[in-house]
């Protein structure tokens, strides 16, 4: 997949070159958390999804089939408790994308990583085998992991914030030179040792795979400025959108003269009409998991002592879409609004749904071809 490009380029550009996740269409599409149960949303509403290798494979080849050019897993280890165990039943990301390498022609496979739940030789390795299964497909999303409870079964607490990020330093580091070094080095870090490293074959993307992190903070900006390709976006209006995607760009190009791709999650609800959409959002929310949620929400530090009216519609963002960015409407609303978010500057986003079987097959057939008319797609 990787073309010959000429050495007057940057390292960065030749990673990019040849990958679906750097094509020429305007915006990015992705799918995000089919690995998980529930995917983005917290609920108990009626769906046909569940996590099985066969829905999981069904729906990527139908992405694979649409030109969608991403598969976004999210890494998770445990549930988030109350009636649905939100996310509890998820499959590993690594092997994930490997069995789908083997299922899918053109979508770049992404496996999300927990740095600190994975040794970085490890996944140097699992990364380049899913790289020659996939003939130069894979990405790897680098998280620093905040769930607590999750770190706790590994038997190790969880870092401070700006700590993860330098681990992560340390651990990208040497990840990049199992891929690139013929010869055996050695690595003595604060965080991480390791002694005559090689992995052998090398990635088939030269000098490495396309590298993804989530930081929102300034660490994590830090982070994905110095060492990936696209930075993950979390914001919630078109405005934000706007101010983010032109901060982090700027930030990447005058700190590390880089230049740094910007995506985002979206939870999408579309319907024929505006009102069968709403009404679905209202169904989600009636049969919402809000003990799942407020454990969600304790887990990020937000105060839900009392369990009342006010607390409970706080915690709404969380049940609807785990807080991402939600789109609800009838296709003309849904293209409308994807359309305004790659105007303010989004590169791509990456998509959850209630039903990822179905409602995929409608979105191919309602939303895709308006995206193609305003030729944000072709
Ligand atoms: C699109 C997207 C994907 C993410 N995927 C995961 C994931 O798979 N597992 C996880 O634990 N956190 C995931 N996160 C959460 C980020 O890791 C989290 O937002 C990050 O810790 C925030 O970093 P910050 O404190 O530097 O802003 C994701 C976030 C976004 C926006």
């Amino acid at each position: 997949m990787t073309a010959d490009v000429s050495s007057n380029q940057s390292p960065d550009a030749q990673v990019r070159e040849g990958m679906p996740l750097f094509n020429d269409q305007v915006l990015k599409l992705g799918l995000f958390g089919t690995n998980c149960s529930g995917g983005l949303t917290m609920t108990e509403a009626e769906t046909g999804y569940e996590v099985s290798w066969e829905h999981t494979r069904a729906i990527a080849k139908q992405a694979d089939r649409m030109g969608f050019e991403a598969l976004v897993p999210i890494a998770r280890w445990k549930g988030f408790g109350g009636a649905t165990d939100f996310n509890g039943t998820n499959f590993d990301t690594y092997t994930w994308a490997a069995g789908l390498a083997a299922e899918t022609e053109n979508i770049t496979l992404v496996s999300t990583s927990h740095l600190p739940t994975t040794h970085p030789i490890v996944a140097a390795k699992a990364s380049t085998t899913i790289d020659h299964i996939s003939g130069g497909r894979f990405a790897l999303n680098l998280v620093m992991g905040w769930f607590t409870p999750e770190m706790e079964m590994f038997g190790a607490g969880q870092r401070g914030h700006d700590d993860r990020y330098r681990f992560g330093e340390e651990w990208i580091q040497i990840v990049r030179r199992l891929w690139s070094d013929d010869e055996p080095f050695d690595f003595d870090g604060e965080y991480l040792v390791v002694n005559q490293a090689i992995s052998k074959p090398h990635p088939v993307q030269k000098p490495r795979p396309i590298l993804i992190n989530a930081g929102n903070s300034p660490a994590g900006l830090d982070f994905s400025a110095r060492n990936v390709d696209i930075n993950f976006a979390v914001v919630h209006s078109i405005d934000q959108a706007h101010e983010y995607t032109r901060r982090v760009r700027d930030l990447a190009r005058n700190r590390y003269s880089r230049d740094l791709s910007v995506m985002m999650s979206a939870f999408v609800i579309c319907r024929e009409t505006e009102q069968e959409a709403r009404n679905v959002r209202q169904a989600i929310l009636d049969a919402g998991d809000y003990e799942g949620a407020r454990n969600l929400a304790e887990t990020l530090g937000i105060q839900s002592a009392s369990f009342d009216t006010q607390v409970k519609a706080g915690l709404d963002p969380f049940v609807l879409s785990f807080g991402a960015y939600t789109i609800v409407g009838n296709p003309e609303q849904v293209a409308e609004e994807l359309i305004a978010l790659s105007n303010a500057g989004m590169d791509g986003v990456i998509i959850g749904f209630l039903d990822y079987v179905k409602e995929l097959e409608f979105f191919d057939r309602r939303v895709m071809p308006l995206l193609r008319e305003a030729g944000v797609r072709k």
